[in-house]
């Protein structure tokens, strides 16, 4: 397949089948089994679901075309894709630096210095860079997630090594919180952990793209599947495992919280691993004959269908066994040890789902780590083993920040004091902090730039020409026709057809994506009250 491709060096997935797998590999993740559930304990269950679906259609999907088209079309990092495109001076680039400027000055008159600073610093980024900027926001989000990300992967070591010791067989809820608390509560054993983890990420990344990550998600993906359907079908044999699938799946709008929309956005993206540019990266790993709608399709499809089931393998469990479904990031940890207490093999299951586990975060982190080196590679010339040292490095030193202050500032009481002052925040720990930060705020505006530059910038025409390239005339078919199955058949294709596949995601990519994610920013700042 390499020598079909345009850019001489680059290294190439083996087809369609490894580019989806190693893409679902980077979107299933802790994402999905650790965040999922629990965000959709603290926020009421059903509802949240819903508009997490919601968002997932509306604006996952089409911006995960945009950064696939973008990836493959410039087959170079974030920072270089947006280089490539964008125009030489962009009006709408300065008048969104405008906007962010009065913004910082206006904060920091009202003595909010930190945010304003940040603003003001954006937007000198914004007049010197243009929309080279949300390229550099991307690498950026890559540092700050990754930090925290591979906390909990460390987590999933630990789980793992307790697991195959016997540790994990509990009674009673209560042994299982008590063993997840002492692990939080001991943070050096945490760093430790999250040290390893990374060891083993830069491990991999180091050994590039074909050895390295798509060998691992061709096996890893499938073994995480079928273990998720043994664990739902045990689950929900348990007495009063149907009100948990009830809480899950059944919609009570009362319940949900103003931030609820927010966070249900900021984990569409976080889940599908958007916004960042890691699809732009391993966009640009895919040769010229993939059919860019049907990966697409199948990766969201698969990452879907992957929450789900996590959240039909967690909350039976949790109402049969009596855990609060808001207990927080401990949900997992803390349910899914009980359900292997009560199997025959238990020991050995529980040890096989946290190794899954592990390996789910590590495909994952995985691609974010490959976002930081590929720029470091493209854009500073530096070798792959240098950069994954470095940028590897110093993730982790960011890292031991939240593993230390898991559940509390502690530790870091002086880190906490500058940030209130500074940032005047109310978050419960730097790794709240830091998770915040990542996935509710960067994400979302990085997809935001994403949609606009795809949109209005590049241009919808450049894309869909693009998109065209190894498509068998998915984009021009009739809509109604493609999903007859009759796109191949001249009586329906043979006229001009207006309600395409591609002038449908034009639509949304120049509309409804930007204006969705503008309004739950406006919501989470107050301005519309829900
Ligand atoms: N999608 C990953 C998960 O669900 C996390 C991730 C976010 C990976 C952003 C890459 C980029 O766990």
């Amino acid at each position: 397949m390499e020598n079909n491709t345009p850019s001489e060096g680059r290294e190439h997935w083996s087809g369609q089948l490894g580019f989806v797998l190693a893409a679902a590999g980077s979107a299933i993740g802790l994402g999905n089994i650790w965040k999922f559930p629990y965000i959709t304990g603290e926020n009421g269950g059903g509802a949240f679901v819903l508009i997490y679906l919601i968002c997932i259609l509306l604006i996952g999907m089409p911006v995960m075309l945009c950064e696939i088209i973008l990836g493959r079309h410039t087959q170079k990092n974030p920072v270089g894709a947006f280089k490539m495109l964008s125009p030489k001076s962009s009006v709408t680039a300065h008048l969104i630096g405008v906007v962010l400027f009065t913004c910082g000055v206006a904060l920091i008159s009202f003595e909010t210095y930190g945010w304003g600073l940040i603003f003001l610093a954006v937007a000198i980024l914004i007049f010197k860079y243009g929309w080279i900027m949300p390229g550099i926001m991307g690498v950026f989000s890559g540092f700050i997630i990754l930090s925290y990300y591979s906390v909990v992967g460390g987590w999933t070591i630990s789980y793992f090594f307790n697991a195959a010791a016997g540790k994990l067989v509990f009674q009673n809820a209560q042994q299982a919180a008590g063993c997840f608390d002492s692990l939080k509560g001991n943070p050096w054993l945490c760093v430790a952990f999250h040290i390893a983890f990374m060891a083993i990420t830069c491990l991999i990344i180091y050994s590039g793209v074909r050895k390295g990550i798509e060998r691992w998600s061709r096996i890893l993906m499938p073994a995480l599947f079928i273990i998720l359907i043994a664990l739902i079908l045990r689950g929900i044999t348990l007495p009063n495992a149907l009100d948990g699938v009830d809480f899950f799946l059944r919609p009570d709008f009362s319940k949900i919280k103003p931030k609820s929309v927010l966070t249900a956005l900021g984990h569409a993206f976080f889940t599908l691993s958007l916004g960042m540019g890691a699809i732009i990266t391993y966009g640009s790993y895919v040769s010229k004959n993939e059919n860019l709608f049907k990966a697409s399709l199948s990766i969201v499809g698969l990452d879907t269908l992957a929450a789900i089931m996590a959240g039909l393998a967690i909350f039976p469990v949790a109402y049969a066994v009596k855990i609060n479904p808001e207990c927080g990031p401990g949900l997992v940890f803390q349910t899914l040890p009980l359900v292997f207490s009560q199997i025959p093999l238990g020991i050995f299951w529980c040890a096989v789902f946290f190794i899954l586990l592990f390996i789910a975060a590590l495909t994952s982190a995985m691609s974010l780590l490959e976002v930081v080196v590929s720029f470091a590679m493209d854009e500073l010339k530096w070798p792959r083993h240098f950069a994954t040292f470095f940028c590897g490095a110093v993730i982790t030193i960011l890292g031991i920040f939240s593993a230390v202050s898991i559940s509390n500032w502690e530790n870091i009481e002086w880190i906490h004091s500058a940030l209130i002052k500074i940032f005047n925040t109310s978050q419960s720990s730097f790794f709240d902090f830091m998770d915040n930060l990542g996935a509710n705020w960067l994400l979302p505006l990085g997809g935001l730039f994403i949609a606009l530059f795809t949109g209005w910038i590049w241009g919808t025409k450049k894309a869909v020409d693009e998109m065209r390239i190894g498509s068998e005339n998915f984009a021009d078919v009739n809509f109604i026709s493609l999903l007859a199955g009759l796109k191949d058949d001249p009586g329906h294709n043979a006229k001009v057809h207006v309600i395409t596949l591609a002038s449908l995601w034009g639509i949304f990519v120049r509309f409804i994506a930007p204006l969705a994610i503008f309004l739950a920013f406006l919501q989470i700042a107050g301005w519309i009250k829900n």
